[in-house]
């Protein structure tokens, strides 16, 4: 997770070099950033036999090695993002096929669990936020079943005598962010993909066109299309023109993580949410005894540090919620830096510069997000239209002019 103000690096430039670029040293495509989303861009693009590079000091890091991975289009339903609800809801569904699709890739097993979420309410301000969320679900036409606070417990015991009532979500799932991002490396390398493991530092424009990035070390890397994939940094690459600089800014997440030892199995059987005095909190168990918890929200710029306050709050809601977690080994704590957009839904597709492309500002919801994000920038970079499930999403709802790569493709 990036915690520094510069997007440079003295990380050592890794040279290994495609046969589509030898020579030439340059590729039809280059993903600047190797977060989950840039490994999904470079590796559909890959996929659809184009020769990609991707640059990035440490691909598979960054946000996914903090989120909790939860697939929770239901539940994380917030007022105002309907829109952004239909692609949640869209990569939701594709889900399966592109976990089936990756293992098979990347010979890798991505902690995929399709065990749903119960969202459940501690007070009555709580239940009156869950009842409300309820409503806005069910004018969505989504499928959330109501349950007293005793059902509640039936379904997961270990939850506090006092839960008010709550929220099953059989179709929110979770996947393992780090072994996803670890399997999108694996399968990158098997596609093609050369990684360049350095900091990009500057996008090289020729003209009206974006040709490539100039990397920490000096080299220049060439590209006929740059996608700028960058998660929270994506605003700070140097060389884009000001007026189409992404508006993304960081958005701090804390977040634990407890083993649940054998003789305490299984603690929880699903996730479960909660909004405790206004603040969301969520526990996520992996099938490896691994108990996720999290997470804060906080506006603090490229602050990464853990707090004792951020700490103490999450465990404190945790241990309302859930009483028995105190029993738990504490084995990690970390925070990351979620790329928040103004309208807290992700910026895919044209930039407003020929040759560069956007696919960034996702959020809450990255890991929910990969395999949508994957198919449309794939299509969009073998030169097909934009998706019509893409639409809302372009980068010119902030502004940014039309291209012609966006005339083309709409
Ligand atoms: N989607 C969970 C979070 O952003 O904390």
């Amino acid at each position: 997770m990036p915690s520094r103000t510069s997007y440079t690096s003295d990380t050592p430039h890794v040279s290994r070099t495609s046969p589509a670029s030898e020579g030439s040293g340059t590729t039809d495509v280059l993903v600047v950033g190797g977060g989950i989303i840039g490994l999904v861009t470079a590796w559909r693009a890959a996929r659809r036999g184009l020769a990609t590079a991707l640059v990035d000091p440490a691909p598979g890091g960054g946000a996914a090695q903090v989120a909790a991975g939860m697939l929770a289009a239901v539940t994380e339903l917030h007022y105002g993002e309907e829109t952004l609800l239909a692609l949640n809801l869209e990569s939701a569904r594709r889900y399966p096929d592109f976990v089936a699709e990756l293992t098979e890739a990347s010979g890798r097993d991505l902690g995929y669990r399709r065990c749903g979420t119960l969202a459940v309410a501690l007070d009555a301000d709580d239940r009156a936020h869950l009842r409300e969320l309820h409503a806005l679900q069910q004018r969505c036409g989504l499928d959330a079943q109501w349950l007293s606070g005793r059902e509640c417990r039936r379904l997961e015991p270990m939850l506090a005598p006092g839960v008010r009532g709550g929220l099953r979500v059989d179709g929110d799932h979770q996947i393992d962010p780090r072994r996803l991002a670890a399997a999108l490396v694996t399968a990158c390398e098997r596609a093609g993909v050369v990684f360049h493991r350095v900091w990009a530092q500057r996008l090289d424009v020729d003209g009206d066109r974006a040709v490539g990035v100039t990397a920490a070390d000096g080299t220049a890397l060439t590209a006929g299309q740059v996608v700028l994939a960058g998660g929270s940094l994506s605003g700070r690459l140097a060389g884009v023109p000001p007026e189409l600089v992404p508006p993304v800014r960081p958005v701090k997440g804390q977040v634990l993580r407890l083993a649940v030892p054998e003789r305490y199995a299984p603690f929880l059987s699903r996730t479960v949410r909660a909004v405790v005095r206004g603040g969301q909190l969520y526990l996520v168990p992996r099938e490896n005894g691994e108990l996720v918890v999290g997470a804060t929200s906080e506006e603090l710029g490229w602050d990464t540090t853990v707090t004792a306050g951020g700490v103490y709050e999450l465990l404190r809601d945790a241990h309302e919620l859930v009483p028995g977690i105190t029993e738990l080994p504490l084995t990690e704590t970390r925070a990351g830096l979620r790329p928040g957009s103004p309208d807290n839904a992700p910026l895919l597709g044209p930039s407003g510069l020929d040759g560069l492309l956007l696919a960034t500002g996702h959020h809450r919801n990255g890991v929910l997000l990969t395999p949508v994000t994957g198919d449309v920038m794939g299509q969009l970079l073998a030169g097909g239209p934009l998706p019509e499930e893409a639409r809302p999403f372009t980068p010119e709802r902030f502004g940014a002019p039309r291209t012609q790569q966006l005339e083309q493709t709409v």
